[in-house]
């Protein structure tokens, strides 16, 4: 059985009894839409943890003016059950007025990592991300909490805030999970029709081609830029080289995909 929490108070004391019987807290943060990418997190964090808390909060911070907060697929009756499957303790579903009973002017801002790549393509989101994820740390407390490798960046800046802030938090990063085509699994695929879920394995085959041609000497960024240019109904965004990985973004009619690959790895 799945406890489902609304309240800040509520989830504060129901996860300072487990700490106060000895057990640890595993916290998985999520925006919903929870699909096989998120279950990997939550079978890692029920088999590392006591009692493993999702939280699941479509975060208005991190949403510019224009994209799709409105629109982010919601099924909060379909995540409660499927994170029940998975043996998951608590879900914290708080109302917008819990997270943020007024706008808030104190936000959390995260140098380097964030500049760049979809710090660029996305003015204003890494800052809504740390801030809530830093609310959301401040809330759940001591515990290890997972996150996707498919979201890199997202992933440097939670380690570095947690560093620099001290924070009584082991981030704990996860292998994307792709489907049979190397398609990397993302909540806003349920955006894309038939074609375009074809059109977007270009993601993957991009960032591959790009390895590859990185391993006989060649520039990985062309690579992957021709391979991105010869699939119709798609537009590089950005390709880039960081922390010895390829990354990628690419627009998939109206939706844009990220995805990243280790440049040694096999
Ligand atoms: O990756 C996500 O789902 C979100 O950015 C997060 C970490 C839950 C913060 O809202």
């Amino acid at each position: 059985m799945i406890e489902r929490l609304e309240r800040v108070d509520e989830v504060r004391d129901r996860l300072d009894r487990v700490r106060r019987g000895g057990g640890g807290v595993g916290f998985v943060p999520t925006l919903g839409a929870l699909h096989d990418g998120h279950a990997a997190l939550l079978r890692r964090a029920v088999s590392e943890s006591s009692a493993t808390v999702l939280s699941v909060f479509v975060n208005p911070l991190q949403f510019a003016e224009g994209e799709d907060f409105d629109a982010y697929p919601r099924d909060l009756e379909r995540d409660l059950a499927f994170a029940a499957s998975l043996g998951v303790t608590f879900a914290f579903t708080p109302p917008l007025g819990e997270m943020y009973p007024r706008p808030p002017v104190t936000t959390v801002s995260v140098g380097d990592v964030t500049s760049g790549m979809e710090g660029e393509r996305r003015p204003g989101h890494f800052s809504g991300v740390a801030t809530v994820v830093a609310k959301l740390f401040t809330i759940v407390g001591p515990c290890r909490a997972y996150f996707g490798e498919k979201d890199w960046q997202q992933l440097q800046l939670v380690r570095r805030m947690v560093e620099d802030l001290s924070m009584p938090v082991t981030v704990v990063g996860c292998p994307t999970v792709r489907d049979e085509h190397g398609v990397a699994l993302s909540s806003r695929l349920a955006y894309l029709d038939d074609d375009e879920r074809q059109a977007a394995r270009v993601v993957h085959a991009a960032l591959l081609d790009g390895r590859e041609g990185h391993g006989r000497g060649e520039d990985a960024l062309a690579v992957a830029r021709r391979r991105v240019a010869a699939e119709p109904g798609t537009r590089l965004s950005y390709v880039a080289v960081r922390d010895d990985r390829l990354h990628i973004a690419v627009y998939v009619g109206s939706v844009c995909l990220i995805d990243n690959l280790g440049l040694a790895d096999p």
